[in-house]
Formats: C-alpha cells, sequence, structure tokens
C-alpha cells in the first residue's frame, strides 16, 4: 500500500525506474561541529554562552532540520530548502491530511530508490511537521534561540527536556542518518546534544 502511493507519486513526478529497500548502515556523522571545550578560552560567560548557541546553530539551521520547522504548514526540501514536491500541507496535527497523511509516503526508516535523482526516500518512525510556533525559517538565529527557551513555544519543555530532546530524540537523530542522496547535519546528534547542554549551563544567552 505504502510503496504503491510512493511509485504512483514518483512516476507522477516523472521519475520512471526504481526499486526500493531499506537503508543500509548509520551514515557516520561529520567531525565539523566543534566541541563544548573548544569555546573554553571566552572568559566572558555571556559571550561563552552566545558563541555555544552559534555553533549548535549550525545544526538548527541546517536544511536537515529547517525542512521540518517551517513557516507555513508545507514542507521543504533539499539542501536549498524548496518547498516538498508534490505540495503537501501538514495541517493542525502535522501529520499530513486524513486521505495523505505523511505516513503514506514516509515509512519506518529511509529507503534507497534506484535510477533516480532523488536518492532516497525519508522515514522515520515519528515523521510529521513541527508545530508552526516552532518555525525556524526565514527567523534570526536569536529569534530561534529565544522561541527554543520559551515553554509557550516549544513544546512545554524545561532545561532538561530541551537537552534530553535534542541529545536523543530519533527524529532529531534523522538529521545524521537522513538517507542516499541527503548531506548529514554537522558533526554528531552527541556532541549536538553536548553544545546544547552546554549553552544552557552557561545562561543559555542568545544571539541580538
Ligand atoms: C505523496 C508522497 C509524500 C507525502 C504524503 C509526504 N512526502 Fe515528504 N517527501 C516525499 C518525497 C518523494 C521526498 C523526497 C524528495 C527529495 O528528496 O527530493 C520527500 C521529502 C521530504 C522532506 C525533505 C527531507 C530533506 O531534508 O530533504 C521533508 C522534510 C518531508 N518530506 C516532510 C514531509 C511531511 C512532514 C509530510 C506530511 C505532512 C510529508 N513529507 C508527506 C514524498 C511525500
Ligand atoms: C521530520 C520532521 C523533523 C525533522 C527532520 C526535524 N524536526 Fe525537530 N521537531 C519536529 C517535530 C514534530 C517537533 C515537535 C516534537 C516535540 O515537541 O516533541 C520538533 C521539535 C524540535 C525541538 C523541540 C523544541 C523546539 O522548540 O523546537 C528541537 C530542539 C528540534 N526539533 C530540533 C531538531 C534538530 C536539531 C533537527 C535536525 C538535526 C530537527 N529538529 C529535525 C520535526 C522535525
Amino acid at each position: 500500500m505504502r510503496n504503491s502511493i510512493v511509485l504512483t507519486v514518483l512516476a507522477i513526478s516523472g521519475l520512471s525506474f526504481l526499486a526500493a529497500w531499506p537503508s543500509g548502515a548509520q551514515q557516520a556523522g561529520r567531525p565539523d561541529l566543534r566541541t563544548p571545550e573548544s569555546f573554553g578560552s571566552i572568559g566572558d560567560p555571556k559571550a561563552r554562552s552566545v558563541a555555544l548557541f552559534e555553533e549548535a546553530g549550525r545544526v538548527l539551521t541546517h536544511p536537515r532540520c529547517l525542512n521540518c520547522h517551517p513557516v507555513s504548514d508545507r514542507p521543504l526540501q533539499g539542501e536549498t530548502s524548496r518547498p516538498h514536491e508534490p505540495p503537501i500541507f501538514a495541517g493542525e496535527t502535522g501529520l499530513g491530511s486524513p486521505s495523505m497523511p505523511c505516513t503514506s509516503c514516509h515509512g519506518q526508516s529511509n529507503f534507497r530508490l534506484v535510477g533516480t535523482r532523488v536518492g532516497s526516500m525519508p522515514g522515520n518512525p515519528k515523521w510529521q511537521l513541527a508545530p508552526r510556533e516552532m518555525a525556524w525559517e526565514n527567523q534570526t538565529l536569536g529569534a530561534i534561540c529565544r522561541q527554543l527557551k520559551d515553554p509557550a513555544r516549544n513544546g512545554g519543555k524545561d532545561f532538561a527536556a530541551l537537552i534530553e530532546h535534542s541529545a536523543h530524540d530519533e527524529l532529531v537523530g534523522w538529521g545524521w542518518n537522513p538517507g542516499v542522496g541527503r548531506a548529514s547535519a554537522p558533526g554528531t546528534q552527541e556532541l549536538f546534544g553536548l553544545l546544547v547542554k552546554a549553552w544552557i549551563e552557561t545562561g543559555a544567552e542568545c544571539p541580538d
């Protein structure tokens, strides 16, 4: 059922030949995110906190994360964060319309699409769009920072929950296992979690 809908959609998109199977091993994270320790030389705690957030912000504003945190309820796609094709609207629930839920195309895990430009179909058990109040598209890093700290706009998370979500949530983790044809978010989820923790421990200061 699911695969037949995907096949139909991809055929409509002009992608004529494909085969699908579950994706292979987890892609290794790239070591291009700085560690919290590397900010130790910044003496002023506020400046250190802002610098830590700016480093974590390299993950938050990466297309793997931004594409699910858009201003509208239409997801974004690809390295340039273009509007999702086919046109899909997540609605109030974030799960899509009853007749066309995200899960009609996005499965439990990534799978390869052979012979297509796309390379693979993203999948995760928790696949759904972030709520509108968590929109990061077109926002400054300072605005994203203030949104993250605000329980009224972050799903009621206190600092401990925010660290836990960043470090261990499996949908966040998809950003480092995005499937063939998509660049991974910088660093690793573990390192991202440590940066968020260090930012909070230094006062959770935001850039302007
Ligand atoms: C009719 C099939 C279909 C439905 C339904 C669908 N998608 Fe997609 N989606 C795709 C395809 C195909 C791709 C891969 C396209 C590509 O990478 O160029 C994709 C890619 C994406 C991406 C891009 C990932 C990235 O970083 O490049 C996001 C985000 C996304 N979908 C979110 C959603 C959400 C959220 C829903 C439900 C509200 C949804 N999609 C419903 C077919 C669908
Ligand atoms: C497939 C869509 C999707 C992708 C991809 C995604 N998110 Fe989210 N994100 C969500 C949803 C849905 C929520 C709300 C869930 C909740 O609050 O428990 C959320 C909430 C969050 C939150 C909670 C707090 C807040 O105020 O936003 C953080 C932090 C977060 N995401 C970080 C990330 C990071 C970092 C990445 C990339 C590595 C990422 N997300 C990629 C869908 C996504």
